[in-house]
């Protein structure tokens, strides 16, 4: 499934917005200024700008105002992913070296504080308080997810209910609140804002569960991160959970020994890949995101039909089927 088909409807846009976000990275700090180039070089996919922008034509006329909106989530997804990689300390992003492996903890730490900063404040330059509101209770909800996962792997949760309460508060409060601001940004009727942030948040639980089963089934030249890299963290996610609570006693007891005991190897993390295929978690995963994605579209029935509409229901679909 391609994603160019999705953003069709604001394709200009987009081509627009990318200049204006790289001219808000501009800063009068050399080392700051290499750093940002560095994180500006390799886009990601833009999938929140890309749904605030939908969000915002599905529900009335793109203004300035959206723009505001798209940069304030992409600033924020791009400052929660540099901190993340120091707290998974992974070694890749975007297919390149993470801030913390090029450089080291404390700049990727500063950095995305930066970013952090430079998103909030944004949106207060703008006057925008009500994207402000929204963004920083996601923000505040993607810290407490990150602790409650780090809290529960010390202990290897297999916990389905929190497991997606991690998953909704570190990853769908973002993708929710990219489609609330979109709206916001065009429509001044609450309906359509609680309508698009239940959108987002269901979408946002299901990119996680495929992001999560990626970590089992992909490839890191695929993804631009490394594979296996959940295990290694002592995270326990759905395919996980799914093939422990469905296996014997003494098959568990083995796999939660080893991910326990941690620094695993290539062909222990292979053991564990196959263990999970054979328990069908893969497929469960699949299963279950799947009724999240009926649930987002369903929450799109307030929107008049049109080619952005159409865009969000396909969006839905791309979010597990994508293969990156
Ligand atoms: C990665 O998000 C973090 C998760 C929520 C899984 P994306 O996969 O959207 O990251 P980029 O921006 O495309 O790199
Ligand atoms: C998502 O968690 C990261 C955030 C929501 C900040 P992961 O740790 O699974 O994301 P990746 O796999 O590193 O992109
Ligand atoms: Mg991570
Ligand atoms: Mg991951």
């Amino acid at each position: 499934m391609n994603l160019s088909e999705i953003t069709d409807p604001v394709l200009g846009h987009l081509e627009k917005f990318n200049s204006y976000f790289k001219a808000m990275l501009q800063t009068n700090v050399s080392l700051l200024n290499l750093i940002l180039k560095y994180v500006t070089s390799k886009k990601g996919k833009q999938l929140r700008p890309v749904l605030v922008f939908l969000s915002a034509q599905a529900a009335g006329k793109i203004s300035n105002r959206t723009y505001v909106g798209a940069a304030l989530v992409e600033l924020l997804h791009t400052a929660t992913l540099i901190h993340d990689d120091v707290v998974d300390e992974a070694s890749e992003r975007r297919g390149l070296a993470s801030i913390n492996a090029k450089w080291n903890n404390k700049i990727a730490v500063l950095i995305g504080d930066f970013l952090l900063a430079k998103g909030l404040l944004s949106a207060i330059d703008a006057g925008e308080m009500g994207f402000l509101n929204v963004s920083s209770k996601a923000v505040r909800r993607m810290s407490e997810g990150e602790l409650l996962s780090i809290d529960k792997a010390r202990n290897l949760s297999v916990d389905e209910d929190i497991y997606f309460q991690i998953i909704a508060d570190k990853t769908a409060s973002l993708l929710s609140a990219c489609c609330e601001i979109g709206a916001m940004s065009t429509n001044d009727n609450p309906e359509y804002h609680e309508a698009m942030a239940q959108y987002g948040e269901a979408i946002g639980i299901a990119f996680q569960i495929r992001d999560d089963i990626f970590d089992f089934t992909s490839r890191s030249s695929l993804i631009g991160k490394p594979v296996g890299n959940d295990l290694k963290e002592k995270k326990a996610t759905l395919p996980l959970i799914y093939a422990l609570n469905n296996s014997t006693e003494k098959e568990k007891d083995t796999i939660i020994k080893l991910i326990k005991r941690g620094k695993l190897k290539k062909n222990e993390i292979s053991m564990i890949i196959d263990f999970v295929i054979e328990k069908k978690g893969i497929e469960y995963a699949e299963k279950i995101a799947l009724t999240f994605i009926e649930t987002a579209k369903n929450s799109l029935g307030i929107l008049s039909e049109s080619p952005a509409k159409e865009s969000l229901l396909r969006f839905a679909d791309f979010v597990i089927h994508r293969e990156n």
